[in-house]
């Protein structure tokens, strides 16, 4: 028997609360065990009552509630569930994660959950747009809290429109479903038993002992895939170059500097039944870095160096005689020609998928939250639509699962 996944709900005090009654509903159909968590602001706009209806279950709104201590406790809600869906998250919600306050309920599960975090913000577009929620928010981003939404258009309040809207029901449902793995089904999940080896962010290349070469890779987008590799069950190794991430759950994660050290940790990290190569490697270093900093000499000429091409992580895993990954997926950054140059890496590079991305300054893709990609593969092109770099990944590792399911018998790494 499949297990029920479990959602826990917390509604914060926003206008938009009433929709997430019909969200309870709505995710009790698709059979998610759904409980309530209610700040005191929340109670002012739905009654605890109508979630207790829906869901069927008790609603928790008090964290000095000697029942709920004795019963169940703010870390046990924390723990007992797959997922917790912060919706409507009001800015001081937000505020509140990001500084770690565990002053009422709901912050306080927050703060002792150790399950994925969904935040689906909804309040005033100058509320969203003001720099200390965008900072709140990268914070949580960084913390590896998952974000669905805000959407723009008509505001509650007359005559205000921009972004800030809770995201439509069937969104939010379809962000839940991505997340909400039972660890039962996680151990048994569609890449259960698969070694996935990923590498992400750009690398720097040393100069003298304080300059270096570097580009402009975030490793958002090899970070999402990791995390949604071990969210499928997989066993995960993140190969990652100098990034401000921290490592998804569950994932080991190797950080190296170099492309040579790279190379060296992805030879090391295998075998592997997967793959994806989505680090920037830089193609170039400085054949010969200088041990000590380079002096800027009075009225003298810029200094001049010699560049040596860099080691290719990818052809030399496709390439391998041994040990080579069943299914080597590429990245492709590119700012013209991107499709022509994503087949022609394709073949030269020997990889089985190149993922494409046009990453020229106006797309806004290297360093941010989006992508729009093209799988490329033997069997021709595929363009996905402009989605969130958590949905690219999802999308993508359920492709590499249903794509290793066809190649049966299983086979593990370790075996
Ligand atoms: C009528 C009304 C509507 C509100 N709507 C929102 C909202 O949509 N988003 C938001 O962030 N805050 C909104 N607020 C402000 C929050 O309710 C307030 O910041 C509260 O302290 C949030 O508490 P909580 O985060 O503990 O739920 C609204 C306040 C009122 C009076």
């Amino acid at each position: 028997m499949v297990a029920k996944r479990r959602v826990l709900l917390i509604v914060s005090g926003g206008i938009a609360a009433y929709k997430c009654l019909d969200l309870v509903r709505r995710l009790g159909e698709r059979g998610f065990a759904v409980r309530t968590v209610m700040t005191k602001a929340a109670e002012r706009f739905v009654t605890p009552l109508s979630f207790g209806a829906l869901t069927n279950e008790r609603v928790f709104t008090d964290l000095f509630d000697l029942d709920e201590e004795r019963e169940i406790g703010h870390i046990r809600l924390a723990r007992d569930t797959d997922l917790i869906v912060v919706a409507p998250a009001t800015a001081d919600i937000i505020a509140k994660m990001a500084g770690g306050h565990a002053n009422d309920l709901a912050t306080a599960v927050l703060l002792a959950t150790d399950k994925p975090v969904l935040v689906a913000p909804a309040m005033n577009p100058r509320m969203w747009a003001n720099p200390a929620t965008q900072r709140n928010v990268r914070q949580l981003r960084a913390d590896g809290i998952h974000f669905v939404g805000p959407a723009s258009g008509e505001m509650a309040e007359r005559g205000e429109a921009g972004t800030g809207r809770l995201v439509e029901v069937p969104e939010l449902i379809e962000a839940i479903e991505r997340l909400a793995m039972p660890e039962s089904a996680a151990q048994s999940g569609a890449l259960a038993g698969r070694h996935v080896l990923i590498t992400a962010g750009p690398t720097h290349e040393p100069i003298d002992p304080v300059r270096y070469i570097a580009n402009r890779s975030s490793g958002k987008q090899g970070y999402e895939i990791a995390a949604a590799a071990a969210q499928l069950g997989a066993r995960v190794t993140l190969v990652s170059g100098p990034v401000t991430l921290t490592p998804p759950p569950g994932v080991e994660t190797i950080r190296v500097v170099t492309a040579a050290e790279m190379l060296e940790a992805v030879s090391k990290a295998l075998p592997a039944d997967i793959g994806v190569f989505a680090a920037a490697v830089a193609d170039w270093r400085l054949a010969q870095p200088k041990p000590e900093k380079i002096k800027k000499s009075a009225g003298g000429a810029a200094p001049t160096f010699k560049l040596a091409e860099n080691p290719d992580i990818l052809r030399t895993v496709a390439t391998r005689q041994t040990d080579r990954p069943t299914l080597i997926v590429g990245f492709a950054a590119e700012t013209e020609d991107v499709l022509a140059h994503a087949k022609k890496k394709l073949k030269s590079k020997g990889a089985d998928w190149i993922v494409a991305n046009d990453v020229s300054p106006e797309t806004g893709i290297m360093g941010g939250d989006h992508n729009t990609v093209h799988l490329v593969t033997a069997a021709g092109v595929e363009n996905w639509p402009n989605m969130s770099k958590c949905d690219v990944a999802a999308r993508l590792v359920e492709r590499i699962a249903q794509h290793l399911d066809q190649l049966r018998p299983k086979r593990t790494a370790a075996e």
